[in-house]
């Protein structure tokens, strides 16, 4: 067997506070709104890449389970590969070998992290070694939200007219004393692919106009509270930011919240009238997220534990970044240009 490199990289969710909807048109999955994520320590995937010379094909063993190549999910990584083989000037096929330590209805998107671990894996076990800029624009372009993943703490990622889709890190994991608790609200996986929500949006809902107004708008303000380290004005946003997403989604018949999502976000607000720091947010898919400081994280577990529908809560708190834990490569490293080393 003719191994010619391989690495081994770790990287996290992250939960967006305030989101992003939507794309632009023009290639590079570039979105069509800035967001501000917080990537999560505790939950990770771990993914190693081998490029080899003799395989014919790629491969992906995801979680324990080698998947057929008409698998969206293998042609989703062999795009990824692919760019990453142009831009190292490399023929090899790679076997992926990735698994997640948390499960995939957790809803945390193991997309982002899936992707942020790939791209760096990838990169390096093909001989490049990129800056942290250009690796997350690869794994942007497979999953916008895995670039935000690629750096911990608190990260941005350019959305909008006129914007290169690029992530940067805004403050680390310690700006804000901040806890999520994801409330899970089903064990099976969501039933309409953020891709898919988000093209339905843009072309049919009627608030369409409306979100792109205000989501830039949401973006700056949460991002000035952040930096100012103000804990209740960056939950407000992130609440304000999550409703708007899903009242314009929904308006095109978009809908992820269930009637337990809604009943965990009332529990949350009825926490906030006791005079508990609690916000909610809520993805593309019908688990309610619930933003608390790490003193109530005790108080808000047992409450939100004992709303109707919510199965169990997982604790996260920031994290770091993507990184690589190892890595070894036998190809001449290819001396490439920022330009050139983009895919
Ligand atoms: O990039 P995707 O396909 O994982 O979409 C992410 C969409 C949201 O999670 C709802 C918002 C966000 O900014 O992460």
């Amino acid at each position: 067997m003719k191994r010619i490199g391989e690495a081994t990289s770790i990287a996290h969710p992250n939960i967006a506070l305030a989101k992003y909807w939507g794309k632009r048109a023009q290639a590079g999955n570039v979105p069509a709104v800035p967001s501000l994520s917080v990537t999560l320590a505790g939950m990770s995937t771990t993914t190693e890449v081998v490029f080899d010379e003799h395989l014919d094909h790629d491969e992906l063993v995801l979680n324990g389970v080698a998947l057929a190549a008409s698998a969206r999910p293998h042609q989703r990584a062999v795009e990824l590969l692919d760019r990453v083989r142009a831009s190292a000037r490399i023929k090899a096929r790679a076997r992926i070998t990735s698994t997640n330590d948390f499960p995939t209805a957790s809803g945390l998107a193991s997309s982002a992290s899936g992707f942020a671990a790939l791209a760096l894996a990838a990169t390096r076990a093909a001989g490049l070694d990129l800056p942290p800029t250009e690796i997350a624009d690869l794994a942007r372009r497979s999953s916008a939200s895995a670039a935000r993943s690629v750096f911990g703490g608190f990260v941005e990622l350019d959305g909008g007219e006129g914007a290169s889709g690029e992530a940067r890190p805004v403050a680390p994991a310690t700006a804000l004393d901040l806890r999520i608790l994801v409330c899970v609200t089903t064990e099976s996986a969501k039933t309409t692919s953020s891709t898919d929500g988000m093209a339905l949006t843009q072309s049919t809902s009627p608030y369409w106009d409306a979100w792109l107004a205000d989501a830039p708008r949401v973006h700056r303000t949460m991002r000035y509270a952040l930096l100012a380290g103000d804990f209740a004005r960056v939950g407000e946003l992130a609440e304000h930011s999550a409703l708007a997403m899903h009242a314009c989604a929904m308006a095109a018949g978009v809908v992820y919240v269930t009637g337990a999502t809604l009943a965990a976000l009332a529990e949350v607000r009825a926490m906030r009238a006791d005079g508990l720091s609690a916000f909610g947010t809520i993805d593309a898919g019908p688990h309610l997220k619930c933003i608390v400081r790490a003193a109530d994280v005790a108080a808000a577990r047992t409450r939100l534990a004992a709303v109707p529908g919510v199965l169990r809560t997982i604790e996260a708190a920031p994290g770091d970044g993507a990184r690589l834990v190892e890595t070894r490569s036998t190809a001449p490293r290819v001396a490439v240009t920022s330009e050139e080393a983009r895919p």
